[in-house]
């Protein structure tokens, strides 16, 4: 006997609440820059973990306690940052130096806005700020980026003239290689040559793509099969290592408008990098999911020269590859994606930038997370495009025809 549903349940959406203390409490914990608070009396209400670091604050119970006492070792920011309540105009961008000890400086760039409610009453000031140590001032940044361009230019010229002798001496390898049929070392010491001047080239190849604008050509492409087109590329390179590869590609993905060839180019760069960081045994994962976007943020999408088509963008294709290598040092995630960074004897360090520049390119996302010791994931995510009308994303026939 069946019984009738006493209460037909309706699906309801979660009642939105605005965040409370605790919310803001982890935005500024996990804010990209130093940050400080204080009260109208100057006492300290918030300092992240940042702002400690970059100032060099050992102590641990600096809540409540006077400005002047927490940052002493730094005069010169408490007077500027106690001196913000009295100004007009507090700096929106400011640079300072300061001196840590053993006579060291650090150059910060900082911006301190007020805290007011919401009859306007101050309540408090913040003081924002990054560590600009490493690209000093500002002019030197902007002939930074001059010399980088005109590197560029340089890097795109020697690059077409050494792909030509490379592919000569390759050639000219093949042709020695079949002359010394059976004579097993000689054939070994050839090998090693084709293989280091294949090598070379790919650096080559890479450095000219990564300096040249990107140019996309865009096709309904299955992710499943450029996935394991950049897996079987990039496990035929490793050497004498034990490493298992296994897959996990998501059947429910729709076909993507993406360039396949960059996008697999992209994805075996981040693959090669986990066979390389695994030393001698050890398993890369390999998955695919498609991942929503929260209804807030789903958008319109723009392809750039497709004016006419209407698409819309309401969730990811996710790629996401773990290896159970080295991992990656904190100390170097901010330079992992600048070109040419690279920890390996034989590396060049165009691999990461250009994954970057493909994906971006995409409008999509790279990221990664890791753990010194126990290995890295790189997350690749991917717009998953569907037209606003509804209709598939692969044009039509009669659109085709279209003058
Ligand atoms: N999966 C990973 N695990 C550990 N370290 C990594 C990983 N991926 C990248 N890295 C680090 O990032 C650096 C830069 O990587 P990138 O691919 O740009 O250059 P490369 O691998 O050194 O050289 P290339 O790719 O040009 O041959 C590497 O040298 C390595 O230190
Ligand atoms: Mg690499």
């Amino acid at each position: 006997m069946s019984h009738p549903d006493p209460m037909p349940t309706t699906r309801r959406t979660p009642r939105f609440s605005p965040p409370g203390d605790r919310f803001y409490r982890h935005l500024f914990a996990s804010l990209r820059c130093g940050s400080i608070t204080i009260d109208r009396e100057g006492r300290l209400t918030s300092i992240n973990d940042l702002a400690r670091k970059i100032l060099e604050l050992k102590e641990s119970d600096l809540l409540g306690q006077p400005c002047s006492e927490v940052l002493r070792d730094h005069p010169k920011l408490t007077s500027v940052f106690v001196e913000s309540f009295r100004m007009k105009n507090q700096p929106n961008r400011a640079e300072m130096e300061i001196l840590l000890k053993d006579e060291r400086k650090r150059t910060i760039g900082f911006s301190m806005p007020l805290i007011r409610d919401d009859a306007n009453q101050v309540l408090g000031a913040a003081l924002l700020f990054r560590d600009l140590t490493q690209i000093e001032h500002l002019q030197e940044r902007e002939q930074l980026k001059e010399r980088l361009a005109a590197l560029g230019q340089m890097a795109a010229g020697m690059a077409h003239e050494i792909r030509n002798p490379l592919g000569g001496i390759e050639v000219t390898a093949s042709l020695l290689r079949r002359r010394l049929s059976g004579r097993v070392e000689d054939l070994a010491l050839v090998d090693r040559i084709i293989a280091e001047v294949k090598r070379l080239n790919r650096t080559v190849v890479d450095s000219l793509e990564y300096v040249r604008p990107l140019h996309l050509d865009r096709k309904a492409s299955s992710l499943a099969m450029v996935v394991q087109e950049a897996a079987n590329t990039a496990s035929s390179a490793q050497e004498g290592k034990s490493i298992s590869l296994s897959m996990d590609l998501d059947p429910g993905i729709p076909e993507l408008w993406i360039d396949p060839d960059r996008v697999r180019d992209a994805l075996t760069n981040l693959m090669q990098n986990s066979f390389e960081a695994i030393p001698l045994s050890g398993s890369i994962r390999v998955e695919t999911r498609r991942e929503a976007l929260p209804t807030a943020l789903k958008s319109d999408f723009f392809l750039e020269g497709e004016n006419g088509k209407s698409l819309s963008f309401d969730s990811y294709a996710v790629v996401r590859i773990t290896d159970t290598g080295k991992g990656i040092p904190e100390e170097v995630h901010d330079r992992l994606f600048y070109p040419f960074f690279t920890t390996k004897q034989t590396g060049s360090g165009v691999g990461l930038p250009l994954a970057r520049k493909i994906v971006e390119g995409h409008q999509g996302i790279l990221d990664f997370e890791s753990v010194v010791g126990r290995g890295t994931t790189f997350i690749v995510k991917l717009p998953l495009l569907t037209r606003k009308d509804g209709a598939p994303l692969t044009p039509t026939a009669a659109e085709m025809m279209e003058p």
